[in-house]
């Protein structure tokens, strides 16, 4: 049975490195244990040196939560994936909904998802609606999300590639707000059709799918087995050491 793959969104949190440390070194510890999932933590970038040293030789990877799409260069405030690589960072969220939501356009998350998986990372692109209405017009929305990805990458990209759809209204929830299965098992189908249309068949079963909003320790299992994903991503429940190894451990066992 394959893995499922796991990725904690830890966002702008936590405040503290000492807590940021704490928070991770409770995760390796109880990962030791897991089998059946394959764990990514994804903090800000600041805790990458530390937690790097932590990380080494263990089985929880390292990712960040955004990539520029060039090496260096007079770009404020940007962080390159030759710089995070330097401390581990191997995995890269992009196109979050919440970075969308300050002016990340489809064109830019294309570019950098193109950038970072030839630079050899493994790029978790995301996407969601962000609501819902009865002509299925959302449908259309996440077609043109991918799609504008999609075009810049060749088949052999799709191996560093993970998809995760998100949709907005169900981040940030509580555990029954969180999508209903059924849903989300069409719209993994609709992404796999998508996926084929424009890859083939082989080359797009390469493609993990994964859910995230709201996922908790109560949820997690129907999500992903009765869902038909491969994975999850989780968001404030992976800042909370107890809740993320219960979602692990139901999570591989589903
Ligand atoms: P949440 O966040 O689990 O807190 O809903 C998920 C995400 O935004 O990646």
């Amino acid at each position: 049975m394959a893995q499922k793959l796991i990725i904690a969104n830890w966002k702008m949190f936590p405040t503290k490195p000492a807590e940021a440390k704490r928070i991770f070194s409770g995760i390796q510890k109880g990962v030791s244990k897991v089998r059946g999932a394959q764990t990514v933590v994804c903090p800000p970038y600041v805790f990458l040196p530390e937690l790097a040293k932590l990380a080494k030789g263990g089985k929880v990877k390292l990712g960040v939560q955004d990539l520029f799409y060039e090496e260096s260069g007079a770009f404020t405030g940007q962080v390159s994936p030759a710089m995070a690589s330097a401390y581990k960072a191997t995995w890269a969220i992009l196109g979050h909904s919440e970075r969308r939501a300050l002016g990340e356009s489809n064109e830019l998350v294309g570019r950098k998802v193109r950038y970072t998986i030839q630079q050899g990372y493994t790029a978790v692109l995301c996407v969601g609606e962000r609501g819902r209405s009865e002509d299925g017009e959302y449908y259309t929305f996440i077609r043109t999300e991918l799609e504008a990805v999609f075009s810049g990458l060749r088949r052999k990209d799709l191996e560093r590639l993970v998809i995760a759809y998100e949709p907005i209204w169900a981040i940030g929830k509580r555990a029954e707000e969180a999508m209903q299965t059924r849903d989300l098992m069409e719209m993994t189908l609709f992404i796999k059709k998508i996926l084929t249309e424009r890859f083939g068949r082989k080359p797009a079963e390469r493609v993990r799918i994964l859910y995230g909003g709201s996922v908790k320790p109560n949820n997690a299992a129907e999500l992903v087995h009765e869902g038909g994903v491969d994975g999850l991503l989780v968001g404030s429940a992976s800042l909370d050491v107890r809740q993320f190894l219960e979602i692990l451990n139901v999570a591989a066992a589903a």
